[in-house]
């Protein structure tokens, strides 16, 4: 047997004892490195074949192209026993701390202050036994005002100025079933009727409301958050102690509450709320000065309200002798300025992170 075959068998000799040995992956790639290299023992002896006999050259390969291929799966079967060990360590080990706190990476962000008081307008509601409900940002006329009895050339169709979107309609007076961007939150009031099919109703309804209309305290788009509440027995003093409750919720505990007559198409009698500002408490003064917010009266004017007109419930078929029923609308910028002291409505619009990132 020439010598090479011979240093071969020895080579793997040694190399089955010290992979059965190994116990850790690193110790199995230096070993990989030391027999299968490029420069390790097997080509190292393979040098020698130059010197063999013709005829011997085939029986040496041979011998060569079986250790390594017994020396390469022999470390492969080695890493499987020393993964799976320490898998099994791991196992037995004690056990991840789920509770541990997650290390913070990346920045959260948050949700921007006219998300956050909608929802927290519509979660007040929903405690109330609100359901949510929502409606087309693009709507029909007869939703928009027809069904609200705001009839064609009622003059309240001139204070919301309406973005029509049928070309036919651009610029001309609104014709039968032409469609617009809603200028209020009121449509949903409708459509909340009309699906229920049936009293009662008590829905609360956020949403976007667009009107032609650009200065520090109006844009083009903005938020309302509508609600509605229609049964056999609603009174105007529930839409009272509702309205009050939830001016302590959104403004706190302290807050109170006045109802001031105004006109609204879709309500009789119609009402405007004011609550006891709540960055002066209600005294018009701040740090001895005039309250800027209030602008001294100690009443912020927040929303509008109203018993439903009967024309309003007879239009979604039910019968105004037997339902009546309350709704209101507020503007979500709005209340939002006056529970955070905000100045100019178009900073919410700016996307500026200083001054979002302070809510
Ligand atoms: N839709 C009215 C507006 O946009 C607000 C409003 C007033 C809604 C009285 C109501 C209500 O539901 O009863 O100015």
């Amino acid at each position: 047997m020439p010598d090479l075959i011979r240093d071969l068998e020895t080579l793997a000799d040694g190399a089955r004892l010290s992979i059965g040995a190994a116990l850790d992956e690193r110790t199995l790639e230096e070993l990989r490195v030391r027999y299968l290299g490029k420069k390790g023992e097997i080509s190292l002896a393979l040098k020698g074949m130059g010197q063999l006999a013709a005829e011997e050259r085939p029986k040496v390969g041979e011998v060569a192209n079986r250790v390594r291929d017994e020396v390469g799966s022999l470390l492969d079967r080695a890493r499987e026993r020393i993964q799976s060990a320490r898998l099994e360590e791991e196992l037995r080990g004690p056990p991840i701390d789920v509770t541990l706190p997650g290390r913070r990476l990346l920045p959260r962000g948050h949700r921007h202050p006219v998300t956050r008081a909608s929802e927290e307008i519509v979660s007040i509601f929903s405690r109330l036994g609100y359901e949510v409900a929502t409606g087309p940002e693009i709507e029909l006329d007869w939703f928009n005002f027809e069904a609200l009895n705001i009839p064609k050339d009622h003059p309240a169709r001139d204070m919301q100025d309406t973005f029509y979107v049928d070309e036919g309609t651009l610029g001309a007076p609104a014709a039968e079933g032409s469609v617009l961007l809603r200028t209020h939150t009121s449509p949903i009031q409708i459509r909340a009727m009309r699906r229920a099919g049936a009293p009662p109703v008590r829905v609360v309804a956020p949403g976007r409301v667009y009107r032609s209309d650009y200065d520090q305290t109006h844009s083009p788009m903005f938020h309302q958050v509508e609600g509605i509440c229609v049964g056999p027995h609603v009174t105007f003093a529930d839409l009272k102690g509702t309205l009050a409750a939830f001016a302590r919720a959104f403004f706190g505990p302290a807050t109170r509450t006045r109802f001031r007559p105004s006109y609204f198409p879709f309500v009789e009698p119609g009402a405007e709320a004011d609550v006891s500002c709540s960055l002066c408490g209600g005294s018009g003064k701040r740090e001895k000065a005039r309250c800027g917010t209030c602008k001294g009266t100690g009443w912020l004017e927040v929303l509008g309200s109203g018993m439903v007109h009967p024309k309003v419930i007879e239009n979604v078929g039910f019968d105004p002798r037997k339902v009546t029923g309350f709704a209101f609308g507020m503007g979500v910028e709005r209340m939002a300025m006056l529970k955070y002291g905000i100045g100019d409505l178009r900073l919410f619009y700016e996307n500026d992170l200083r001054f979002l990132e302070q809510f």
